[in-house]
């Protein structure tokens, strides 16, 4: 897909490692600069470090903070509107521990995935809207296939993702300007997929053999990340509301 004005410039969460890291690559790959926030300050500056060898004039901006932090979030928009025009916003950061059942996890434990899942995203959407209007720009909630069936110990997960599903066709629906997709950006080898595989086959080592099947038709962050990063840049309006899969056919142009 094309190159991007080197002037543009978006948000991705969860830019230090696994799919936020492989996203922010590729949008650099494509001219367009990147705020990258996550906690990890020391990978985010190795991150930077990346950027700066890359045969690009786009440039990566560490915002070292979490993303609950309402001032860590206005900061990155800021970052975002001095260095040029915001075009996407990358929901990606995301947690799915503790790995409970309801009758075992705390209230706190609930309240920090709906926290880094939902209100985070809720928070940077809003500081964002006012340039995502004038750019016609795009927001991108990584989502997840798991809230289309129950799965012991992930209710907090679960429950956040299929929150955030339908704040994306209530988004799409106020903001007519904007183009807002939930992508389920693939089983991803990821530290994420990794440590919940692992959580799953001491919960249920009868499934030992359906999880080894899984593990190994995992695909690549990088895989991931074009797609999800290819969507930030260039979704159809069309799509605008919508829930999608990574591997859907009317994603195939996305993968190149
Ligand atoms: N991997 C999969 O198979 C899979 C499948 C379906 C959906 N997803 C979704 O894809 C997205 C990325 O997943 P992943 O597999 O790449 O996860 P990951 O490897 O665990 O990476 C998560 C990223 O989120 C950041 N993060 C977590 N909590 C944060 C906080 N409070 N503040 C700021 N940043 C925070 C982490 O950075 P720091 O630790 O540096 O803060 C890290 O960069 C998530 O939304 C996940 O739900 C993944």
């Amino acid at each position: 897909m094309a190159a991007h004005s080197s002037n543009n410039i978006a948000i991705v969460t969860g830019a230090s490692r696994g799919i936020g890291k492989a996203i922010s690559l590729h949008l650099l790959s494509k001219n367009v600069s990147v705020v990258g926030f996550a906690r990890n300050a020391s990978a985010l500056n190795a991150l930077s470090e990346e950027a700066a060898k890359l045969d690009t004039s786009a440039k990566f901006f560490p915002v070292a903070g979490d993303v609950v932090d309402e001032s860590a979030q206005q900061k990155a928009v800021d970052i975002a509107t001095e260095n040029g025009t915001l075009v996407a916003l990358v929901n990606n950061a995301a947690i799915n521990e503790p790995f409970a059942l309801i009758a075992d996890a705390t209230a706190e434990d609930f309240k920090r995935q709906f926290d880094i899942n939902v209100i985070a995203p809720l928070g940077l959407i809003r500081k964002s809207l006012p340039q995502l209007r004038q750019s016609k720009g795009r927001v991108i909630n990584v989502a997840s296939a798991i809230f289309k069936s129950a799965v012991k110990n992930q209710a907090g997960y679960g429950g956040s993702k299929a929150a955030i599903n339908y704040i994306t066709e209530t988004l799409a629906l106020e903001e007519p300007e904007v183009t807002t997709l939930s992508v389920h950006p693939g089983v991803v080898d990821t530290d994420m997929s990794t440590i919940f595989f692992d959580n799953a086959r001491r919960a249920q080592p009868e499934l030992s053999a359906y999880i080894d099947h899984v593990l190994a038709t995992r695909i690549t962050a990088d895989f991931s990340g074009r797609i999800v990063g290819n969507l930030a840049l260039f979704a159809d309006h069309e799509l605008s509301g919508t829930y999608v899969e990574y591997d859907e056919p009317k994603l195939a142009k996305y993968s190149e």
